[in-house]
């Protein structure tokens, strides 16, 4: 299997780097659209309309392409042998498991939004809306220079 998966190595990479920016660009997005939400009283047709946008974000963008990043990144690290070449990709999984988790909680933040909870102010999501951006700037960092 290694040997197979090497020989299509630079197509998991495309992949890969392809599939994590509609994610990242999916993480973006999200938090600004809750924003969006709460312009609209709980119940209100305003917010159906944006909790059926959200929903759609998550189930056509985000998830698919969470999933396909990691499939495609563990098939490289197994065909390059990368979990035996340096600390780069602990830190690495360590840094996307963060992004992982917030991927997680941030899409349940949403769905109670869209059975008409409120649980985070505008400022709170405008703040946590930049979370996505440091963790690429780490991640991108440490694929390129492999410190370790
Ligand atoms: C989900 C788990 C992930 C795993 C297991 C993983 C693993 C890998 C591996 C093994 C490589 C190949 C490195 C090489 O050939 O030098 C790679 C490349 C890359 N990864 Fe990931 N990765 C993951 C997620 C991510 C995320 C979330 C990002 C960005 C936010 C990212 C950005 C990149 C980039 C930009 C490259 C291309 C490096 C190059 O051009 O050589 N990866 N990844």
């Amino acid at each position: 299997m290694q040997s197979t998966l090497l020989l299509i190595y630079p197509f998991l990479k495309i992949g890969h780097v392809i599939f994590m920016v509609f994610w990242l660009a999916g993480l973006f997005m999200l938090p600004r659209q809750c924003i969006y939400m709460l312009d609209h009283a709980p119940g209100s047709e305003g917010e159906a309309k944006w909790a059926s946008r959200t929903g759609k974000l998550r189930t056509i963008i985000l998830t698919p392409s969470m999933i396909i990043v990691w499939v495609l990144g563990l098939s490289m690290a197994i065909a390059g042998d990368h979990f035996s070449g340096g600390g780069w990709l602990h830190a690495k999984l360590t840094l996307v498991l963060v992004m992982t988790g917030f991927h997680g909680w941030l899409v349940g933040q949403t769905k109670k939004m869209a059975r008409g909870e409120r649980p985070l102010t505008e400022a709170r999501l405008r703040m946590i809306g930049e979370l996505p951006g440091l963790l690429l700037v780490l991640i991108v960092a440490l694929v390129y220079l492999k410190p370790f």
